[in-house]
């Protein structure tokens, strides 16, 4: 319950009128979020969501690139939540594409920015399940590698500041549109950046500016609520 939580405590304290999932499964976040204006977007809910529809709650069964081209329309959204499918490009191509439905107040909370270790990793979820299976390491975390998306963040949209919430619950990290005053590429090129392996990933971790769930919730208000 670490996202509901977390969005909970920024919605009591801001002005959140409409917020978008990508990726809802089975609602556990989606149905816990009090906000006004609802719309999530999976291409197998799995729970019966024909009989939640509602004015102020829509649902929309298809993967999120087909959302995004043909039934999003020219709505803007005051939160939205990137927990799709859980690779580098698909995650960035959402984000993308959710820029043209933001506004200047838009949060942004992107799920799954630091993997656990090197097989939860592994962008290919089958792959990764194999990977650890093989190497007799336990659980079944799979985080892919949405990480790279911070890191394409940092070198390409100076324009959006960002923090990553490590620690009580899975890590997300937070983004908003305020220009960062110390801009500098760190690796300026995309397939650079598609290519950060676990262990480069490790050694670059200062790059997602990680804060407690506290100071990230803090950030995000400050934000929010500021003129
Ligand atoms: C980790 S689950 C989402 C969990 C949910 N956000 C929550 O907090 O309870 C990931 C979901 O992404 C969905 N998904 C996979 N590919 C997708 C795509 N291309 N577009 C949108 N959702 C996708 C899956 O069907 C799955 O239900």
């Amino acid at each position: 319950m670490h996202s509901s939580r977390r969005f909970s405590e920024i919605i009591a304290a801001t002005n959140v009128d409409s917020y978008l999932e990508i990726g809802v499964e089975t609602g556990g976040t989606f149905f816990n979020v009090d906000v006004p204006t609802k719309v999530a977007v999976d291409p197998n809910f799995r729970f019966d969501f024909e009989s939640f529809r509602s004015a102020e709650v829509e649902f929309n069964q298809m993967t999120s690139d087909e959302f995004f081209l043909h039934h999003v329309g020219e709505r803007k959204f005051d939160m939205i939540f990137l927990d799709g499918l859980h690779t580098f490009e698909q995650t960035f191509r959402d984000f993308c594409n959710s820029i043209s439905h933001s506004h200047d107040k838009t949060l942004w909370i992107i799920d799954d920015t630091v993997p656990r270790d090197v097989y939860s990793a592994i962008s290919d979820h089958q792959a990764a399940l194999r990977a650890r299976r093989q190497a007799g390491a336990e659980g079944s975390s799979w985080h892919g590698d949405v990480y790279k998306v911070v890191f394409a963040i940092h070198d390409f949209f100076p324009v959006y500041s960002f923090c990553t919430i490590a620690g009580n619950g899975n890590p997300q990290t937070l983004v908003w549109k305020q220009p960062r005053a110390d801009f500098s590429p760190a690796w300026n090129n995309l397939e650079s950046i598609s290519r950060i392996d676990y262990f480069d990933f490790l050694r670059a971790k200062d790059f997602l500016n990680l804060v407690s769930e506290e100071e990230g919730i803090a950030q995000a208000i400050s934000f929010l609520s500021g003129e």
